[in-house]
């Protein structure tokens, strides 16, 4: 049975991927391998491997949402995924109420919700062992406003998110 590994994400628009791009590169020099900037995103839910005869289904359920911000105002460092990633310091209702309706419709179609905690945050780098104190950061917020159904393939030079299309070909393609 073909499947693919499948996540929803709120995915930025080029504005915003450059903002974070240039938050990035005041973090350098960084340890680790960061993120290719083409694959920055935030996940709203994570899928999984997931039977290609449930893309149609799936891709139903993204679309627009009511447009709300987040701010990612915090740098963390993961230690055990080794990523070092910017986050929110508290989820706000209205994410979480689009985050839980995703997730209802999910269970109907009869996905299991993941048992990581939701914590909305853009992964920057991996492979980070330890980051040095005072790593400048400022607030940045990421306004949402649309949901995405996007892919994970591995390719021999790292993993592609591709976010998926309602019909039609893919948006676009990118390397983390
Ligand atoms: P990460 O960036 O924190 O690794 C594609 O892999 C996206 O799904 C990434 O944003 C990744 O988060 C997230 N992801 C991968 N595995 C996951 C899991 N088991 N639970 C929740 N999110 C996961």
């Amino acid at each position: 049975m073909a499947t693919r590994r499948l996540f929803f994400a709120f995915w930025p628009d080029e504005h915003l991927r450059q903002a974070v791009e240039n938050a990035r590169n005041r973090l350098f020099p960084l340890s680790g391998r960061p993120v290719a900037t083409a694959g920055l995103h935030v996940t709203a839910a994570f899928l999984g491997r997931v039977s290609e005869t449930r893309l149609e289904a799936l891709k139903a359920l993204c679309g627009p949402v009511s447009p709300l911000t987040i701010t990612l105002d915090r740098l963390e460092h993961w230690p055990k995924p080794r990523a070092l990633v910017a986050a929110t310091t508290r989820v706000p209702d209205d994410l979480r109420r689009v985050v839980d309706g995703l997730w209802q419709r999910l269970d109907r179609l009869g996905f299991a919700r993941e048992a990581r905690p939701f914590k909305p945050h853009v992964t920057l780098a991996r492979d980070i062992r330890s980051v040095r104190a005072g790593l400048p950061w400022k607030p940045l917020p990421w306004p949402i406003d649309r949901l995405y159904l996007v892919e994970s393939v591995a390719t021999p030079d790292g993993v592609a998110y591709t976010p998926l299309t309602d019909s039609g070909p893919p948006l676009s393609g990118a390397i983390a």
